[in-house]
């Protein structure tokens, strides 16, 4: 066995953690500057493929991309990049952008390519001009891009990889391959097949026509909403688990169901009870040092008390200056925080992925009735497609898609009701699809935005936004 070198925790940890907030809203600028202020930054790596492609279309204004693109180790292949992707000055009003391709088990170079760049691309922008850490996020769920985006990320020195949404077991073995400079592989789950699995493999070396560079192992923190999770991966993971999150029912994004048989309340949201409460002491007989999500921007003492490292907040930093929420509309949901009218729904069935999901209610956005239904359904994007085995073959469905093609593929009817397109409503946010309606998650605790608010004294229509600095202060002054 060959000898690793690993990050050193302790060197690349801090009290406070921001957390990986998709698609695009935890950019590069935003984790940048958390790191600037004393905090982890986390990238959301999901999507960032296409959220390159974008930028590159649109002329890559202020040249950040080309100057990470020319940092790559591939030269020959960031070029590729740019030859299909970049339109310098930016693409006429009248173009319609060139889509990337969607994830297959035998997924188109150009994709390879941009997946790799682009997780490089983000992770390089974080960590330019500092040694503060930075880490990158990803959904276990979205299965097919992890070797490519893992590798992309590592390729940039990432710090360390967080993942939720699943149980994240192999991440480990995939940071051995890449370090082994073996072909990577990664167990997909395709459902009905008779094997569970079908893996999605990937030979770095050939594809790069050379030999990886030195890199270093980034520590691993899994997602965990359950003292039972945390147990079972430390059983099953194959490899190191430096850490854990631990994320509540109130935090932003997707949230792990309730335990049992769902019940909703009378809005219709999943009810959480006795079963679903995290023991936290439990947590520190485990060793590992475990960090708290889910409204702990106000509770960092209270974190510390219980016996955490620290937490990890995303909806203080979602509404800063440098999130990537478009402005127009992160000035709009400042309003409705700091006139008191703002509230969440956690949506049971809105995510294709079958989790609950928060939506902060807000017009305008894909949560209010006649512009979800004015949607043309459409899977353009196509990572919250489920692979599945019918008829001798892989398919690829998502309940957001057109019903008629959901059940073609032996979907089932009641799933696709008030499913929404989260890919694209949240690529629209971020300002990555402008011809879609944009879908905004947030945290159940949005106290936390308007003290911040208030204390930056922010003006309600428009002039001044609170930053990742003073969120970490106030944070750090409770
Ligand atoms: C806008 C937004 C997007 C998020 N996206 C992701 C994501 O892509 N992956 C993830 O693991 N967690 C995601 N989260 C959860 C955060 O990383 C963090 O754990 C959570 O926000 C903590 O709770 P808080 O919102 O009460 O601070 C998201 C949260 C927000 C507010």
């Amino acid at each position: 066995m060959f000898k690793q070198v690993l990050k050193d925790i302790k060197e690349i940890t801090r009290p406070i953690i921001q957390g990986g907030m998709g698609v695009g809203v935890s950019g590069w600028k935003l984790a940048k500057a958390v790191a600037l202020a004393g905090g982890v930054g986390t990238v959301s790596g999901t999507a960032v493929a296409n959220l390159l492609a974008d930028s590159l279309q649109k002329g890559d204004k202020d040249g950040s991309f080309r100057k990470a693109l020319a940092s790559f180790p591939f030269p020959k292949v960031a070029q590729e990049v740019l030859e299909a992707y970049f339109i310098e000055g930016g693409i006429s009003k009248e173009k319609k952008k060139k889509e990337i391709p969607l994830w297959s088990f035998n997924p188109a170079r150009i994709l390879i390519a941009l997946t790799i760049c682009a997780n490089y691309s983000f992770v390089w922008l974080a960590k330019e001009g500092h040694k503060n850490p930075i880490f990158v996020n990803y959904l276990e769920k979205i299965q097919m891009p992890h070797i490519y985006s893992i590798l992309g990320a590592m390729l940039a020195d990432v710090d360390g990889v967080v993942m939720g949404a699943g149980i994240p077991a192999f991440i480990p073995m995939v940071f051995d391959d890449i370090l082994a400079g073996n072909t990577l592989w990664y167990p997909v789950r395709v459902t009905n097949h008779p094997g569970k699995y079908v893996h999605i493999k990937f030979n770095a070396i050939e594809f790069f026509e050379g030999p990886m560079p030195e890199m270093i192992r980034p520590i691993f923190f899994p997602i965990v909403s359950s003292n039972v999770l945390a147990e079972k991966l430390l059983k099953m993971c194959p490899g190191k688990i430096d850490g854990f999150i631990v994320e509540t029912d109130t935090a932003g994004g997707h949230n792990a169901p309730p335990r049992g048989q769902l019940q909703l309340d009378i809005e219709g949201q999943p009810i959480y009870g006795e079963r679903d409460k995290i023991n936290f002491a439990k947590f520190i007989n485990l060793g590992v040092p475990f960090w708290l999500a889910g409204s702990f921007a106000k509770g960092l003492q209270k974190a510390l008390g219980l016996g955490a490292s620290g937490i990890q907040a995303g909806t203080i930093f979602a509404f800063t200056e440098e999130s990537g929420i478009e402005f127009e509309l992160k000035q709009k949901a400042m309003a409705l925080i700091f006139q008191n009218q703002a509230s969440v729904f956690t949506s049971p069935k809105a995510s294709p992925t079958g989790f609950p999901f928060k939506i902060l209610r807000m017009k305008g956005t894909l949560i209010e009735k006649e512009l979800y239904n004015s949607r043309n359904r459409a899977c353009s994007l196509g990572y919250l497609r489920e692979p599945i085995w019918l008829n001798e073959k892989i398919l690829f469905r998502c309940s957001a898609e057109p019903v008629a093609d959901y059940i073609h593929k032996g979907g089932c009817e009641a799933d696709t009701i008030d499913c929404m397109c989260v890919c694209a409503g949240l690529c629209a946010t971020v300002g990555a699809r402008n011809n879609e309606i944009p879908l905004v998650t947030t945290g159940d605790d949005l106290s936390c935005v308007l003290e911040c608010m208030m204390l930056s004294k922010c003006g309600l229509f428009g002039d001044i936004n609170y930053t990742a600095k003073d969120a970490i202060q106030y944070i750090e002054s409770l």
